[in-house]
C-alpha cells in the first residue's frame, strides 16, 4: 500500500476479498442508514409476500459506504442469486446480452459503476429491465430487423458514485433509488466496535470511537484503519489498544484528529494561501494540487464539505474559519467577523 492513500475511500487492490468476512449479511446487520433499511426492508417483503423478484435497485452515494455490501444483503434477504459486473468491465452489446440471457428466474444481477457503461450497451437494458426482452438486430441496412428474446425475471441493482453522469431513461427505470449518506459517529463507533469483534479484538467503546472519529464516516475507512491500528498495537505496545493507541498510530500514518491526511490538508493550504482563502473551481485548485480531478471531485471534496473546512459559493470554494484554525493559520478578518462560513448550508 506504499504509494496508496491510507484514507481513500476506493477499494484498494484485494482488499474488497479480504474485507469479506467484515461484511454484513443481512439488512439486521447493516449499521445506520436507517431510512434506506426500513424502505428497503418494506420493498423487499413486499416483493416476498407477492412471490416476485424485486423491483430493480438503484444504489449511489460516495465510495466505501455500502453499495456493494446491501446489494449482496439484498440478494440474501430475497435468497436469490446474485451475479456481479460493472459498466466499464461490459465492452461490447454481446457481453451483456450474454449475462442477460444465462439469468434464471428471480437472479439478481449487480452491475457496480453502472454510469461508466457505454450509451449502446445502456439501451440493452432499457427493454431488459422494463419487459423482461432482449431485442436483438439482425442483418444490416434496410434488410435488417429486430428478434426479441424473453428474458427470466430477474432484478438489476445498479450501484453509482455519480447519479448525475447517469442518464434520465436508465434512471427512470429503477423501482428503487436509494441514496447512501456519511455515516454519524455513534455508526461508525459501532461498525468499527463489530469488526474489531469480528477480527477476534478486544475493543472499548472510546477506542473504537477514537478510530471511528478519523475514518471520514465511512466504513471502507474504518475497517482499514483498524487494522492499521491492529498492527501498530501487537508490535509496539504489546496488543494493548487504547485511545493513546489509537492517536499513536494514526499520528505515525500522517492521519489528524479530524480524520484529514497529508492530500486533504495540501488541498486546504492550496486555497488560503494560493487563491487567498477562495473562491477558487475545483479543476484550479485540482491543477494546483496536481491531483486527479475525479479524486478532488469524488473524494476530497465531499468531504470537507461535509465537515465543514470548506464551503460552496457561487464563484467556487472557499476555506472556511474551521480550516484556518484547523492548520494554525491566521483568521482573516472577514471572516472572523461576520462568520459567514461558520454554518454549513
Ligand atoms: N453499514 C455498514 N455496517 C458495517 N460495515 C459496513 C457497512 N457499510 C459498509 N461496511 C464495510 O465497509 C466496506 C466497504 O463497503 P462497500 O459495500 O464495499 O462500499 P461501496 O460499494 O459503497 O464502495 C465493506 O467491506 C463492509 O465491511
Ligand atoms: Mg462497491
Amino acid at each position: 500500500m506504499e504509494d496508496e492513500r491510507l484514507i481513500a475511500p476506493e477499494a484498494q487492490e484485494n482488499e474488497d476479498r479480504v474485507d469479506l468476512s467484515l461484511r454484513p449479511k443481512t439488512l439486521a446487520e447493516f449499521i445506520g442508514q436507517p431510512t434506506i433499511k426500513e424502505n428497503l426492508g418494506i420493498f423487499l417483503q413486499a416483493a416476498k409476500g407477492r412471490n416476485e423478484p424485486c423491483e430493480h435497485v438503484l444504489l449511489y452515494g460516495p465510495p466505501g459506504l455500502g453499495k456493494t455490501t446491501l446489494a449482496h444483503v439484498i440478494a440474501r434477504e430475497m435468497e436469490a442469486n446474485i451475479k456481479v459486473t460493472s459498466g466499464p468491465a461490459l465492452e461490447r452489446v454481446g457481453d451483456l446480452a450474454a449475462i442477460l440471457t444465462n439469468l434464471e428466474d428471480g437472479d439478481i444481477l449487480f452491475v457496480d459503476e453502472i454510469h461508466r457503461m457505454n450509451r449502446n450497451i445502456e439501451e440493452v437494458l432499457y427493454p431488459a429491465m422494463e419487459d423482461y426482452a432482449l431485442d436483438i438486430v439482425i442483418g444490416k441496412g434496410p434488410a435488417a430487423r429486430t428478434l426479441r428474446l424473453d428474458l427470466k425475471r430477474f432484478t438489476l441493482i445498479g450501484a453509482t458514485t455519480r447519479l448525475s453522469l447517469m442518464s434520465a431513461p436508465l434512471r427512470d427505470r429503477f423501482g428503487g433509488i436509494y441514496h447512501l449518506n456519511f455515516y454519524g459517529p455513534d455508526e461508525m463507533a459501532a461498525i468499527v466496535e463489530r469488526s474489531a469483534r469480528l477480527l477476534g479484538l478486544a475493543m472499548d467503546m472510546p477506542t473504537a470511537g477514537a478510530i471511528a472519529s478519523r475514518s471520514r464516516r465511512t466504513p471502507r475507512i474504518a475497517n482499514r484503519l483498524l487494522k492499521r491500528v491492529r498492527d501498530f498495537a501487537q508490535v509496539r505496545t504489546a496488543g494493548q489498544l487504547d485511545p493513546e493507541t489509537v492517536a499513536a498510530a494514526l499520528e505515525a500514518l500522517n492521519i489528524d484528529a479530524r480524520g484529514l491526511d497529508e492530500t486533504d490538508r495540501r488541498g486546504l493550504a492550496a486555497i488560503i494561501e494560493k487563491f487567498n482563502g477562495g473562491p477558487v473551481g475545483l479543476s484550479t485548485l485540482a491543477a494546483a494540487m496536481s491531483e486527479e480531478m475525479d479524486t478532488l471531485e469524488d473524494v476530497i471534496e465531499p468531504f470537507l464539505l461535509q465537515e465543514g473546512f470548506i464551503a460552496r459559493t457561487p464563484r467556487g470554494r472557499v476555506a472556511t474559519e474551521l480550516a484556518y484554525k484547523h492548520l494554525g493559520k491566521p483568521i482573516p478578518e472577514h471572516l472572523a467577523q461576520n462568520g459567514l462560513f461558520d454554518s454549513q448550508q
